[in-house]
């Protein structure tokens, strides 16, 4: 029996709710000091970067319609020049994932900044056929189509199938050539009617058992997306690697070959879980370090396995947590030194708190994320207050930073917000993220771990 196999057992759950007044308001609301609240100053920057982005789109426009005479001209519908479309201040991918759930709206201002929006999650009936989960998700997702489909934008809009939710027929599906088929004739026939670029597939996890199978029905998909001559996009969400066995159902190296990029999903080695492994506390994606059984649970690891294996770290993305987390009951630190990793009271095995907070809701219900503690070893930030027993983690720029160094330093394709419709009113992370200087103005093809 696996002793780590629940750990990051309900990753990306929608957020639990909560009654309002069973959260202690531990500081004073105050968000003038917020270090955030510098990434939306300077008004002449602002419009500098307004003329360089009409300029930029003016100039994509031009070739847009090179290209899309060369195109009629080629009659050739084979050519395998993937364009992956590039954010105007950015020369990685910045994959921002929206999920059905959140209330937040979602705007122009935000798509374009990203490369990819991706709309999550699209449900798998047992029969192979995909819908929207609710209403309420196709009205979402229309509303995101509309904006992302305003030309002035250079977004790809993409929908994920599954998540953590809804993955339990996929085995059964895949397995079933008949209504293997049915999923990806119901895959492209969605992409056609709602003019979406491409499909990303988060299947958590599949077992060894499905591995052949899985990579063929990710082949024979990607083979029908180039036979209906559009270039559509095709992803995957995968787990961290090191973690028990979790890559087993996966064949990285062909898949690598198959898909356009993979989703990383280099988080979640730490939270208030619902069982006995929501203790120690820790960074939601720790760049580095860990302790005890734990020491592998970093980013850093995770993407040193897949960049070795495959030895193509541009198809990888890392993702940004745009949510706070949140445990209560909370002790000493593990080990000394290791201030950031505390153990955590448990009732009746499970944890308290709250392992998904938009950033909304940690502004609206008054936590204070300034000051916070910097953890050196992990890069990350958090706030421990010892009378009331509380952890709260979460990313500032400082970490953010560190983050975008990371994926520089290491050669990978960009990263993958999980979820762009967690950020605060004034989209602060995803300001921080693609600002000035964040982003890679070179696209070096060196690779950069060493195996
Ligand atoms: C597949 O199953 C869903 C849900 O039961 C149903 O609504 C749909 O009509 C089915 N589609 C086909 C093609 O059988
Ligand atoms: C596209 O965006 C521009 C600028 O925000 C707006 O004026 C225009 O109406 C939009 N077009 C469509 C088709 O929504
Ligand atoms: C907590 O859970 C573990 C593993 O499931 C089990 O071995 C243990 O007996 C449980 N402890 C309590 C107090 O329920």
């Amino acid at each position: 029996m696996s002793t780590r196999e629940n750990q990051l057992d309900e990753p990306l759950l929608p957020f639990r709710t909560r009654q309002l007044n069973q959260v202690r308001n531990l500081f004073s609301f105050s968000s003038s000091n917020d270090p955030l609240d510098r990434a939306g100053c300077c008004k002449a920057t602002t419009v500098i970067l307004i003329v360089l982005f009409v300029c930029g789109v003016l100039a994509l426009g031009l070739s847009a319609i090179v290209w899309k005479v060369y195109d009629d001209f080629d009659g050739d519908k084979n050519h395998t020049t993937t364009t992956t479309p590039v954010s105007p201040v950015c020369n990685k991918r910045i994959v921002g994932f929206f999920s059905n759930h959140q209330t937040k709206d979602i705007t122009k201002i935000q798509l374009e900044k990203l490369t990819h929006a991706v709309f999550s999650y699209m449900l798998l009936f047992p029969n192979g056929t995909i819908q929207f989960k609710n209403d309420k998700a196709r009205q979402r997702f229309s509303g995101l189509k509309n904006k992302a489909r305003n030309t002035t934008l250079n977004v790809k809009l993409l929908i994920s199938i599954g998540g953590p939710d809804n993955f339990e027929h996929f085995s059964e599906v895949i397995m079933d050539p008949k209504k293997q088929r049915t999923l990806t004739e119901s895959i492209i026939s969605f992409l056609k009617e709602q003019q979406t670029n491409g499909v990303d597939i988060f299947w958590k996890w599949p077992k060894e058992t499905d591995k052949f199978q899985f990579t063929e029905f990710l082949k024979n998909l990607k083979e029908t997306m180039k036979e209906e001559g559009n270039q559509y996009t095709l992803s995957i969400t995968a787990p961290a690697a090191g973690i028990e066995h979790w890559t087993s159902g996966f064949d990285v190296d062909e898949i690598v070959e198959v898909v356009d990029f993979i989703n990383v999903l280099t988080m979640d080695y730490y939270g208030p879980w619902l069982n006995e492994y929501g203790t120690p506390t820790g960074p939601i994606a720790p760049l580095y370090s860990g302790v005890g059984d734990r020491k592998n649970f970093n980013v850093d690891y995770t993407m040193h396995y897949y960049s070795c294996e495959t030895k193509q770290p541009e198809k990888f993305n890392i993702v940004i947590p745009f949510f706070g987390r949140l445990w209560k009951n909370v002790k000493g630190a593990v080990e000394q030194g290791k201030e950031a990793f505390r153990d955590v009271h448990l009732k009746d095995n499970t944890t308290e708190g709250d392992p998904y907070m938009s950033r909304w809701t940690v502004e609206h219900e008054g936590w204070k994320i300034t000051p916070s503690t910097w953890d050196e070893d992990s890069k990350s930030s958090y706030i421990y207050d010892a009378d009331a027993k509380t952890y709260l983690t979460f990313e500032n720029e400082r970490s953010l930073t560190a983050k975008m160094n990371f994926v520089k330093e290491k050669n990978l394709g960009g990263v993958w917000i999980w979820a762009v419709d967690m950020d605060d009113v004034k989209n602060s992370l995803l300001n921080t993220i693609t600002s000035d200087g964040m982003c890679s103005d070179s696209t070096e093809d060196s690779f950069k771990y060493n195996c």
